[in-house]
């Protein structure tokens, strides 16, 4: 798998791949231009604040959440009559969908802010939108003046309102309330990828982890109605997406408003039947609530993906405690030991954070112990980084800062020999593929397996986007596979 943090680099020399780093395990493409928009002419430059509409570009960062929550963003401004630029120079609207699960992620949008402190002398509107709206709130006024509104995503259902206030010319526009039980839903999505869809179908975390920041920037718990959710899919498998990725923060939280009363393996099944619908995948995954009837399903259905992510975030179970999560090592185990009892092999996927608060040496050799015993298909690892409004924030016996960069290597030199090993076995395997990405390199071309794994393979054929071709492995490093048309 692959992970920016994981410090693994990028594996395929494939232009379109992106890596939506941070949160968790996600690889995006942003394969479509059709429909992102080109640049805004000079004429419609003059459409700033106060005249009728203007074009938009938003940068976002963080997790497929917030990826996803951009490009329902995108759909309500694209119905409002903004048009989307690639370029903040193009744009009447800049906007920056934020991440502050760790520090470095926060700082990141400040120092973009600043680079954009003299844009509003050109009549252009600034917003901050997402998680570090919802942290810091009003205060992103005050570091940054320039900024006209604030809003977090529990908010976004209000955007067209907050919008034309700000239009209007209200110089400090907040939506910031996350204690609401909407789930967000908008007429139209502006969808990045055009063969995958992202679907949030539960918004926020009532779990309590100590070192975590979503539950206070996303709000609690909220699932979307059943039905609500299986209208979309059916809406998207005929608009042509045949790849469906069931969004959530604790994502087999899912507990269906409705009379239907669908458990998160009965909606699995569900979204797999319907017509167009090839493949089902689903993030992030709590292993407390992670049950024998999901890896069932996975087994009856074939559509549903064999991958799950499911962040153990340390193998010490003194650790886990102080970090609150719900579960000792042992009991994480067990959960791996029903996932590897399913028929059909599932690769497992997890993140790890290095460094918390009273982590010894012996904790972290836990950690690696557990690394072998799991074999684990990928690993996002993470230095710990203390987030305000946190309970962590006051535990004494932080681990020195060079001390977690040490931890953070030993764990990736570990999981990168896991993984060399497992992808060599795949040689002379052959899988399905969805092809998602064309090299700049001639006839190369890239797709995700079923497992989750990405494969670049030659082949002379003009149009392979958005095929599903069968691919045979050849080669393998520690970060994906090689290979080359099966049929
Ligand atoms: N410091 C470091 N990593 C964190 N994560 C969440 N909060 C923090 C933090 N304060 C990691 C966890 C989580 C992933 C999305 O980000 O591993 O699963
Ligand atoms: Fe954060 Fe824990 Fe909720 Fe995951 S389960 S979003 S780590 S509080």
């Amino acid at each position: 798998m692959l992970n920016c943090e994981l410090g693994m680099g990028k594996t395929f020399d494939i232009g379109l791949e992106r890596l939506t780093g941070g949160s968790g395990f996600s690889i995006g493409t942003s394969l479509s231009t059709e429909n992102v928009g080109v640049e805004a002419s000079a004429g419609e430059l003059g459409t700033l604040r106060g005249a009728s509409r203007g074009t938009f570009f938003l940068e976002t960062f963080g997790c497929q959440m917030n990826d996803h929550d951009s490009e329902k963003v995108a759909g309500v401004l694209l119905s409002r009559g903004y048009r989307q630029v690639e370029s903040p120079e193009s744009a009447s609207l800049i906007l920056y969908n934020t991440c502050s699960i760790r520090e470095k992620a926060a700082q990141k949008v400040f120092s973009r802010l600043g680079e954009f402190r003299v844009k509003q002398n050109e009549g252009r509107i600034i917003g901050v939108l997402g998680c570090v709206a919802q942290q810091e709130g009003e205060g992103i006024f005050a570091r940054a003046p320039w900024v006209s509104l604030v809003c977090g995503s529990a908010s976004y259902s209000k955007l067209p309102e907050l919008l034309a206030q700000v239009e209007a010319g209200n110089q400090r526009v907040t939506g910031l309330d996350n204690d609401t039980d909407e789930t967000f839903e908008t007429e139209m999505t502006r969808r990045d990828n055009p063969w995958r869809a992202y679907l949030t179908i539960i918004e926020g975390c009532d779990k309590a982890c100590s070192y975590c920041v979503v539950p206070y920037t996303r709000g609690p718990e909220r699932s979307r109605a059943s039905d609500s959710i299986l209208r979309e899919v059916r809406q998207l498998a005929e608009l042509g997406y045949s790849e469906v990725q069931l969004l959530g923060q604790t994502v087999n939280s899912y507990k269906d408003p409705t009379a239907r009363k669908m458990r998160f393996s009965e909606l699995l099944l569900a979204v797999a039947d319907e017509p167009g619908i090839r493949r089902v995948r689903f993030t992030t995954s709590h292993p407390s609530e992670f049950t024998q009837d999901i890896v069932n399903a996975i087994d009856a259905q074939p559509k549903l993906c064999n991958h799950v992510h499911m962040p153990v975030q340390s193998g010490s179970t003194k650790v886990l405690r102080a970090m609150q999560r719900t579960y000792t090592r042992e009991e994480y185990l067990v959960r791996i030991a029903m996932i590897r009892g399913a028929k059909r092999a599932i690769s497992i996927t997890t993140d790890i954070i290095v460094g918390f608060p009273g982590e010894t040496d012996e904790d972290l050799a836990e950690t690696l112990g557990l690394l072998d015993a799991v074999q684990y298909d990928g690993v996002f690892a993470f230095k710990y980084s203390p987030r305000p409004h946190t309970p962590s924030l006051a535990m004494s016996d932080a681990v020195p800062e060079e001390e977690k960069s040490r931890r953070l290597a030993l764990l990736q030199e570990k999981q990168r020999e896991i993984q060399s090993k497992k992808n060599s076995s795949m040689a002379g395997e052959t899988f399905e593929v969805l092809v998602s990405g064309k090299s700049r390199r001639e006839n190369q071309w890239s797709g995700h397996t079923s497992c989750h794994r990405v494969i670049n393979f030659a082949s002379q054929e003009a149009a392979l986007l958005g095929k599903y071709v069968q691919v045979r492995v050849t080669g393998a490093t520690a970060n994906g596979l090689a290979g080359e048309r099966a049929e």
